[in-house]
């Protein structure tokens, strides 16, 4: 069959890793499904720089846009980031252009993801973004796959790799702030504004995406109450050790009697438990599920080889053929939940 063709903005940390493994897996790419990934065309902000692979042969495109809509390009990879901007410009015209889409972009999606994923179904292609919550952790297709025969009761974890990393080393080596933001900088863990890792944000727009996927509702990141570690010392971090405690940026979302709850905020896990030895980027996702009980799910949740993997996982969905719905279900029957507000405002 006719090979698959991708059109990749966004030649980071993500990037990079996403043509990495197009160019060095081709063969077990082309066995698990048949067909030949290709890459047509790239687009970065710089033209000359090296990026430590090799970038020649592909078409290059200044405009996201035009790389988006490329009479080459079968799927569009959105690895730039930002919520709105040229990733979201870039995005919608691929769907209008009747390209099926590929994203790590939470930041997008968390705000925009519901009306984009409406955009796909109308025009009859798919937004796929198994990447945007909890990197290499197949969380999202754990949701709308293996566990679609179970009402989900609650979903809970450790979802920004940056804040765990930093916490975690700050307590286990004894570092200052700063020299362990650049250790996570160095590992490609961060945002392109760090603010949205330590101030939560990052996190809760991966609770509001898990919690729609989860309960059927719209997405509601503005519902979401959020506090990041900005305000974490390191003798909260001490004090908390010294009580057998971790402090861990944990998020819970659940359908309680009072509506949808979804909560990110520092909290103190016991330190045996195995929340509290969770070290470095590592995220944990709990889902609870009727029929199930509780999955746990471990693994890195940032940097270059996790992430691309989950977007390679998306990609080779397409290139099997599979249509699923992004959301586990059309994104117009998603329903508005009442928020519940866990804590008094
Ligand atoms: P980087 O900052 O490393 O890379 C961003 C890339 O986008 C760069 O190549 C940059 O070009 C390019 N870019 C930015 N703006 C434009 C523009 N206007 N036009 C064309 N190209 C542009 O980001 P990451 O790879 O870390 O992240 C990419 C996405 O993946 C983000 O949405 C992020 O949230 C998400 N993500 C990241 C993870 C990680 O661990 N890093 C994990 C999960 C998701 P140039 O290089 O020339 O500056
Ligand atoms: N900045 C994010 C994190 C990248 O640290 O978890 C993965 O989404």
């Amino acid at each position: 069959s006719d090979p698959l063709r991708l059109g990749i903005a966004g030649l980071g940390t993500v990037g990079v890793g996403v043509v990495k493994i197009v160019r060095q897996k081709a063969a077990l790419l082309k066995a698990r499904t048949g067909r030949e990934i290709t890459i047509s065309a790239i687009s970065a902000r710089t033209r000359d720089k090296d990026r430590g692979v090799p970038l020649t042969g592909y078409g290059w495109e200044d405009d996201p846009v035009a790389l988006a809509t490329r009479d080459d390009v079968d799927v569009f990879v959105e690895l730039m980031g930002g919520s709105d901007g040229p990733a979201k410009a870039a995005t919608e015209a691929a769907l209008a252009a009747g390209k099926d889409v590929v994203t790590a972009n939470k930041a997008m999606l968390a705000l925009h993801g519901q009306a984009l994923a409406a955009a796909a179904e109308d025009a009859g292609t798919v937004l796929r973004f198994e990447a945007a919550v909890a990197g290499g952790i197949p969380v999202i297709k754990a949701l709308t796959e293996g566990l679609a025969g179970n009402e989900i009761t609650r979903v809970m974890g450790v979802m920004n790799g940056t804040c765990n990393y930093i916490l975690t080393r700050m307590q286990s080596a004894g570092l200052p702030y700063a020299e362990v933001f650049e250790e996570a900088n160095q590992l490609g863990y961060l945002e392109a504004d760090p603010e949205l890792d330590v101030g939560g944000i990052d996190a809760g727009h991966k609770l509001a995406l898990l919690a729609s996927i989860a309960y059927g509702t719209q997405v509601a990141f503005a519902e979401v109450e959020l506090e990041g570690i900005g305000q974490i010392t390191i003798e909260d971090i001490r004090q908390a050790a010294d009580m057998g405690y971790r402090i861990k940026l944990l998020g819970v979302a659940q359908m309680t009697g009072r509506g949808l709850e979804q909560r990110m905020s520092p909290c103190l896990v016991p330190d045996s438990s195995p929340l509290g030895q969770l070290e470095g980027g590592t995220n944990m996702v709990v889902i609870e599920g009727d029929q199930v009980g509780q999955i746990v799910l471990r693994g890195a949740g940032a940097g270059e080889g996790p992430t691309a993997s989950a977007v390679l996982s998306d990609i080779i969905d397409i290139a099997r053929g599979t249509r699923l719905s992004t959301f586990g279900q059309p994104a117009t029957a998603l329903k508005a939940a009442k928020p519940a507000r866990a804590t008094a405002p």
